[in-house]
C-alpha cells in the first residue's frame, strides 16, 4: 500500500485535488490517501473542503492577514519539511503554480520524495505575467517526477523543457471532474436580490501582477458596462485578498445593479456560472470552466497560459484596458452571431475523468 500524501492551500488546489483526493479514496486497498492543507487560504479553502467533504489530516493553519510571498513561502516550507519527516508519503501531490504547490515540491525534493504534478506544463513565457505563478510552475516542473499534463499543449511544453516522455501524461483537467460534480447536484442559493429578466455577467478579478492602474481601469469598465446596459446585472464575488478589496468597493459599491458579494461557495458559483450570459475574470481555474458550461469567457489579462479556450474560440483575451473590456463586452451583449460562436465552441480540457487516469497511473508507477 502507498502512502499518497495531497499537499494544497488555496481554493483552487482544493477544487482541483479535490477530484484526486476522493479518487484515491476509493482504491484503500491500494493507497493510503493523506491529506494535508497549508490553509494559505482559510476562509476560501475550507468552503471547498467542507463541499467536498474532505477532512484533513493535517492542517498547518499558516494564513497571515495580506501575506507577503516571502513571509508565507518561508513558514510554509519550514513547516512542510517537518511533518514530511513525521508523514514519509510514497507521493507528494500538489497542483497548479501557487506558493503552496511550488515550497510543497520543494520540500518534498528535500526529502527525496517523488512529487506528482496535477495541471503540469501550463505556461505563458513571460516570468511576470502571472506573477508569481509562471515561475512558480516552472521550478514545479524541474523538482516534480510525474507531470499530468491537461491538454496535447501543456505537455509539448513539457517536452520542450527535456521532461522524460515516460514521465508526462495528457489527463485532461481535473477541473472538468470538479465542475461536472458539483453542477449534477442540486444547490439552495438566496442571494438576496433577483436576476429574472437580467442578463447576468458574473465577474472575478484577484491577480496579482493587475494591482494598482490595471484594476481600478478593469473596474471602472464594469462600472461603464452597467451603466449603458439596464437590462444587466453584474455580480462580482471578491476575493478576499486586501488588495482586491479596495479599488472594488471604492470603484464599483453602490451601483443599483452591481452586486459585490462574499466569495461565493464552490457549488453556488458554479450554478451561478450555469446561469450567466458571459464571463468576464481573470482567474485560470474559471477560464476551463466556463467552456465546459458554454459561457462566453473575456480575459481581463495580457496573456494567458491556456490558450487552449483562446484557440477554440470560447475565450477573448481583453487585457485591463477600460475601453477594450466595454467594446469587447458590449460586441457580445449586441451581436447574437458573436455571442453564438464563442458559446457553442466546446471545451478543451478533458472529460471528467481525469482523476481516474491520475490514480490508475500512481498504482502503475509507484
Ligand atoms: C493565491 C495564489 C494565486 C491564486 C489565488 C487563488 C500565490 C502566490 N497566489 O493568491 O496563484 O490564483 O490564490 O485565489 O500562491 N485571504 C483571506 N482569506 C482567504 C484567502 C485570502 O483573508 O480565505 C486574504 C489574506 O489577507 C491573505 C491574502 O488574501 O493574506 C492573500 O492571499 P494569498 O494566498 O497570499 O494570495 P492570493 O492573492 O489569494
Ligand atoms: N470560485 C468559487 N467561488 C467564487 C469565485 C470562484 O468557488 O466566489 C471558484 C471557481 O469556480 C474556480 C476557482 O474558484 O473553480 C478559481 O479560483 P481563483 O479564481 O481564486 O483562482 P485561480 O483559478 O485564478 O488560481
Amino acid at each position: 500500500m502507498k502512502r499518497v500524501l495531497s499537499i494544497f492551500g488555496t481554493r483552487p488546489e482544493a477544487i482541483k485535488l479535490a477530484p484526486v483526493v476522493l479518487e484515491v479514496r476509493k482504491h484503500p486497498d491500494r493507497f493510503e490517501d493523506l491529506v494535508c492543507v497549508t490553509a494559505q487560504h482559510r476562509e476560501m479553502l475550507d468552503q471547498v473542503l467542507d463541499w467536498f467533504e474532505i477532512v484533513p489530516q493535517y492542517d498547518l493553519n499558516l494564513m497571515q492577514p495580506n501575506q507577503s510571498l516571502a513571509e508565507f513561502a518561508g513558514r510554509a516550507l519550514l513547516a512542510i519539511g517537518s511533518l514530511l519527516e513525521d508523514v514519509k508519503p510514497d507521493v507528494v501531490l500538489v497542483q497548479g503554480d501557487t506558493s503552496t504547490a511550488m515550497i510543497a515540491a520543494l520540500a518534498a525534493f528535500y526529502r527525496r520524495c517523488p512529487v506528482g504534478h496535477v495541471e503540469a506544463g501550463l505556461r505563458t513565457r513571460d516570468r511576470y505575467n502571472p506573477f508569481p505563478e509562471e515561475i512558480n510552475r516552472r521550478i514545479v516542473s524541474t523538482l516534480a517526477t510525474f507531470h499530468f499534463a491537461p491538454t496535447p499543449q501543456a505537455a509539448e511544453a513539457l517536452r520542450a523543457e527535456q521532461v522524460p516522455e515516460e514521465n508526462i501524461f495528457i489527463t485532461g483537467n481535473t477541473v472538468v471532474d470538479a465542475l461536472l460534480m458539483t453542477v449534477s447536484r442540486p444547490v439552495l442559493m438566496d442571494l438576496g436580490f433577483s436576476l429574472e429578466a437580467k442578463r447576468l455577467i458574473l465577474v472575478t478579478a484577484h491577480r496579482r501582477e493587475s494591482f494598482g492602474a490595471p484594476f481600478e481601469s478593469l473596474c471602472s469598465a464594469l462600472r461603464d458596462i452597467a451603466d449603458r446596459n439596464a437590462d444587466v446585472e453584474i455580480v462580482y464575488p471578491v476575493h478576499l485578498n486586501p488588495n482586491v478589496r479596495e479599488p472594488v468597493m471604492r470603484v464599483l459599491a453602490g451601483h443599483p445593479r452591481i452586486h459585490l458579494l462574499e466569495p461565493l461557495r464552490y457549488e453556488q458559483f458554479s450554478h451561478l456560472m450555469a446561469r450567466a450570459y458571459l464571463i468576464l475574470t481573470d482567474s485560470g481555474g474559471i477560464q476551463e470552466e466556463a467552456p465546459v458550461l458554454g459561457k462566453p469567457t473575456l480575459v481581463m489579462r495580457e496573456t494567458t497560459e491556456r490558450p487552449e479556450a483562446v484557440a477554440a474560440g470560447t475565450a477573448r483575451l481583453v487585457g485591463t484596458d477600460r475601453a477594450r473590456i466595454v467594446a469587447e463586452a458590449e460586441r457580445l451583449l449586441h451581436d447574437e452571431k458573436a455571442y453564438r460562436a464563442m458559446a457553442q465552441a466546446g471545451s478543451p480540457f478533458g472529460d471528467g475523468h481525469t482523476a481516474e487516469r491520475i490514480a490508475d497511473i500512481l498504482s502503475k508507477r509507484l
